[in-house]
């Protein structure tokens, strides 16, 4: 099959949907984040990579702290519109009807609406062109009791997630198999 070779790009996907909630108090925001991945299990740490123009970017260098909360597919029109808008301009916790609830560890609030919130303590600013990469080490996080199943693990179907193309959003689709599959 003939291939089209193309030059460097930001090709990987899909992309996952996070919104990030960062700062304290009034001064709190949300920013809707796509360059996101984890990054290490042992200590667990999760990478979000942010424009230093963005209003988001000053708040977390400020506070060294940043909470991943996880929507839902039936939040994508709150979680587009975080990242269309900025935090300079708006209060984007009132616009959306966001809730901030209190975190365990840091003083950023959780978005109260979503079913996970993960937790972070930044321990690393990589400048890598565009984007600096805050590398946030995973110090609590918080599920939605009605996303779990019998055993205490997150049932994806319930918690409905949704991701990126860079182009448009998609929901999470249906299970191909379990992992480990291809050995048994
Ligand atoms: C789906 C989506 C993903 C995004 N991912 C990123 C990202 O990974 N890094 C980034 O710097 N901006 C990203 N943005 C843009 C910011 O969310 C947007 O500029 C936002 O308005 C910045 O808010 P702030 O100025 O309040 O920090 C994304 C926007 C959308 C809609």
């Amino acid at each position: 099959m003939p291939k089209i070779v193309r030059g460097p790009g930001t090709y990987l996907f899909p992309l996952p949907v996070v919104l990030v909630s960062c700062g304290e108090g009034e001064r709190a925001n949300l920013i809707t984040l796509s360059w996101v991945g984890t990054v290490c299990s042992s200590p667990p740490s999760i990478g979000i990579a942010i424009r230093p123009e963005r209003h988001s970017h000053a708040l977390i260098r400020e506070l060294g702290e940043f909470v991943v909360n996880l929507p839902t597919a039936e939040q994508a029109r709150q979680v587009d519109y975080c990242g269309r808008v900025s935090g300079k301009d708006a209060d984007k916790w009132a616009e959306c009807c966001f809730t901030k609830a209190p975190a365990a560890q840091v003083r950023v609030p959780l978005v109260a609406e979503c079913p996970v919130n993960i937790e972070c303590r930044v321990r690393q600013v990589v400048p890598v062109g565009s984007h600096d990469l805050f590398i946030g080490e995973v110090v609590a996080a918080h599920f939605d009791e009605a996303i779990l199943d019998e055993d205490g693990r997150v049932d994806y179907a319930r918690l409905a997630p949704f991701f990126y193309t860079g182009r448009d959003y998609w929901r999470l689709g249906e299970v191909l198999a379990p992992v480990g599959f291809s050995r048994k």
